[in-house]
Parts: structure tokens; C-alpha cells; sequence
């Protein structure tokens, strides 16, 4: 069901190799957010929450069925997964996940490189599930052959919990080597797509996963309230008596769901409507194809740019995700991530604090509701913040340039 929102005419290109119109700037004039969610939404998304919606009303139900069923079209469902939408933000979905699929007596092998792997390690500790972490430091990736060897040395292994982009670094992590890997040892694979589902191809049906999960603030360009699971329903079914959580018990949420049509507990209302419309502009782009090309084009201009003023990338272009770029911070002593920070906001962008423990860095996001021209304009800021700091040389110490190489060894 739409929510009967008209669909700017400057987002219906369907065509990525074209230079498409400009999107239209934030409505109310506030900065660009370059972060990976909460994201700059289109001003249609934010007039879909201008409405109430009765949290038991066949009206929102109508709402939950068609969030579940357009989501499940998005993998080519064929009825073996379904999908369960879960209140909070993207950790709670994760959470639910590890609690509901890895059984109280399972053992997860947790690939980290970030925060993000670290916070599912941390998780399982907080659940009282086992679990062994291969922890690949701040970005370096884990690769298929790795965790096959792992997996061959310890049989109580039970799941594997990947991470799809991981966001801290912006890496693309190789989701395929690590399925295969997990498949031929016949284990269960659980894979964080919080910020690559929607812009990324993730086919569930090659990857053999058995849930991932995924949250409205992200690609899908809706506002933050909710996120997803998309899991095998046998893996549903089985889970049942498996959550620690009663809130965040994905087999209860479903049975709920599949019987009454309703959430159990207050339902973000306004943020279901507003994805809905977020569905059909995404959609009317052309789906994951043509998001994915927006998004890789918005990385591909403005990392150009920032390499042209003298800036260099933590990951060299193999491993960039057209979702957010690690930079390194200038070795120039006039420079401070906050004077940057200040700088960029002034002139209408939000950039994001880099999270590498071993050098300064920060981050550009290159999703949600803007395109190449607005990247170009990032570009033109920072050069003008490089100037407003009398910055000379955006060049790293040699230090970062050193912590690079260990990606190409
Ligand atoms: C890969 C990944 N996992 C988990 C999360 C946590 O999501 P949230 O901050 O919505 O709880 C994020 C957030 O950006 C993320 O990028």
C-alpha cells in the first residue's frame, strides 16, 4: 500500500550511466547530515508522518503487511524467509537476532573489524551466549580462509556473525568468500546489513544466510524507529524459547504479526508511514541497482575531490563502500577535526568523527537524499575549510600512510 504521497518527478531516473537533475535541497534549509543514518530524507518522507495512525487499525495493519511483503520482494523472496520488524534502532534488531537464532547452548564466531562486530561480541556477553571473536583490528578484513580454519578447529561453533559494510571504517567487508566459507562447514551464517541493504545487492539465497537484519534510518533513506529481520522462517520457527528478551523475541514479534496483523507494543507509527513512502521513491529510482549507482557515483565525485585537495583514504578503492569514506586527518598543526567539523557545518554539512584508534580520522557519508552535485559542493567546502584554517597541505602524517600499507600486505 502507498501512502498516496506524490514522488518529486526529480527522483524518477532510472537510468545510472545518465547525469540525473539535481535532488532537491532540505526543504527547511538545514545542513546536509554526510553520516550513515540518521540520514537526509526527502522532504515527501517527513510529509508522510504528518498524519496518526491507530496502532491496531486495519488501516496500519494493511501498513505492517505491505512494509513486510515489499521488503521480501526485495531479495525475490520465493516464501522461505520472512521478515519481522522490530521498534528501536539497529542494535536492538541485532540483538534480537543473536538472541532469538543462536540457541542458549550455541557458540557464535563474531568477525570484527570495528565497532560494530565488537558491539555483536559485546552483545552475546550481555546474552550469556559463547562465543570466539576474530578481532582484524580497525578495518583489516576477515577473509574467507580465515574463518574456515576456525571453523575447522572448534566444531562448537554453531553461527557466524558477519558484518556487511562496516560503517566505523566505511570497508566493504567480502560477505561472499565468508558464506562459502561458513557453508562448506556447515554452519549457520547471521549478517549485520545495517548499512549496506538497499544500496548493496545481498541475496540471502546465495549467501545461504540464515537471518540479516537491516534498519529504516539507513538506504532505504526512511527515518530512524524501527529495523528489520529477514530470516528463514524454519530458523523462526525453531527459535521459539530462544530469547533472553521478551521484548526483543523475533519468533513471539512474528507469531504476533502472522495472527493478528499488529505489533506487540507500540508500534513507531509515523516511521512505518514514512518508510512506506521512502519504499516508493527507492523503487521509483529503480531499486538497489540504481540506488547503489547514486550512491557509488556521490563516493566516486567526492572522494576524487578530496584526493585532488591532498586528502587520502584510510582503504584504498578496493575496499571503499560507496556508503561512507575514512579519511585521514591533515598532519598540517593547523588542522583539528573540530575546526574542520565547525567549518563544514557553516557551510551546510555534517560530517562524522572517525573512529580508527591508531591515527586521527573522520568520515564523509555519501547516502541518503543527495546526488553528485551536492557532492561536488562538499568538496568545494572543505577546500574553503582547509583555507579558513590556513591548512597548506591536507597530506596524512606518515604514520597513517604506514598503517595503510598493512591493507595492501
Ligand atoms: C553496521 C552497523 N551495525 C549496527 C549499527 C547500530 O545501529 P544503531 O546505531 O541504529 O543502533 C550501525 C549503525 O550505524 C551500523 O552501521
Amino acid at each position: 500500500m502507498s501512502c498516496g504521497w506524490p514522488i518529486s518527478a526529480s527522483i524518477q531516473y532510472q537510468d545510472p550511466t545518465m547525469s540525473a537533475p539535481p535532488l532537491p535541497a532540505p526543504e527547511l534549509g538545514e545542513p546536509y547530515l554526510l553520516t550513515p543514518g540518521p540520514l537526509t530524507t526527502a522532504y515527501s518522507v517527513k510529509q508522510a508522518m504528518l498524519l496518526d495512525w491507530g496502532s491496531w487499525d486495519d488501516d496500519f495493519r494493511a501498513m505492517t503487511r505491505d512494509l513486510r511483503s515489499r521488503l521480501l520482494a526485495m531479495i525475490d523472496n520465493d516464501g522461505t524467509y520472512d521478515c519481522v520488524p522490530i521498534q528501536g534502532s539497529g542494535s536492538y534488531c541485532v540483538e534480537a537476532m543473536l538472541g532469538s537464532f543462536v540457541p542458549r547452548d550455541g557458540k557464535v564466531l563474531v568477525l570484527a573489524n570495528g565497532a560494530y562486530g565488537l558491539r555483536a561480541a559485546q552483545t552475546l556477553d550481555y546474552l550469556g551466549r559463547a562465543y570466539e571473536l576474530l578481532d582484524k583490528g580497525d578495518y583489516l578484513p576477515p577473509r574467507g580462509a580465515e574463518v574456515a580454519q576456525i571453523l575447522a578447529g572448534d566444531p562448537a561453533i554453531t553461527h557466524i556473525m558477519a558484518i556487511h559494510c562496516e560503517t566505523s571504517s566505511g570497508i566493504l567487508n567480502p560477505i561472499q568468500e565468508i558464506a562459502e566459507a561458513t557453508h562448506n562447514a556447515g554452519r549457520k551464517l547471521l549478517i549485520d546489513s545495517m548499512s549496506a541493504f538497499g544500496a548493496l545487492p545481498l541475496d540471502p539465497f546465495k549467501l545461504n544466510c540464515a537471518a540479516f537484519v537491516s534498519s529504516a534510518n539507513k538506504c532505504i533513506e526512511g527515518v530512524p524507529g524501527f529495523g528489520f529481520v529477514i530470516a528463514r522462517k524454519d530458523e523462526i520457527t525453531a527459535s521459539k524459547g530462544n530469547s533472553h528478551s521478551l521484548a526483543l523475541d523475533i519468533h513471539a514479534q512474528w507469531t504476533t504479526m502472522e495472527k493478528t496483523g499488529q505489533w506487540r507494543y507500540t508500534p513507531p507509527t509515523h516511521a512505518v508511514a514514512a518508510f512506506l513512502h521512502a519504499l516508493d521513491l527507492h523503487e521509483a529510482e529503480g531499486g538497489v541497482p540504481a540506488r547503489g549507482a547514486r550512491y557509488t557515483k556521490n563516493r566516486d565525485v567526492m572522494v576524487a575531490g578530496m584526493r585532488d585537495l591532498g586528502f587520502e583514504t584510510l582503504l584504498d578503492d578496493r575496499w571503499l563502500s560507496p556508503i561512507i569514506v575514512t579519511f585521514f586527518c591533515p598532519a598540517d598543526p593547523n588542522f583539528t577535526f573540530q575546526g574542520f567539523y565547525d567549518a563544514m557545518k557553516a557551510r551546510g554539512f555534517i560530517i562524522y568523527p572517525g573512529k580508527l584508534t591508531v591515527v586521527d580520522s573522520f568520515r564523509i557519508g555519501v547516502i541518503g537524499q543527495m546526488d553528485e552535485h551536492v557532492m561536488r559542493r562538499v568538496v568545494d567546502a572543505a577546500r574553503d575549510a582547509l583555507n579558513d584554517m590556513n591548512v597548506k597541505s591536507a597530506a596524512p602524517p606518515s604514520a597513517a600512510l604506514e598503517e595503510r600499507k598493512k591493507l595492501a600486505a
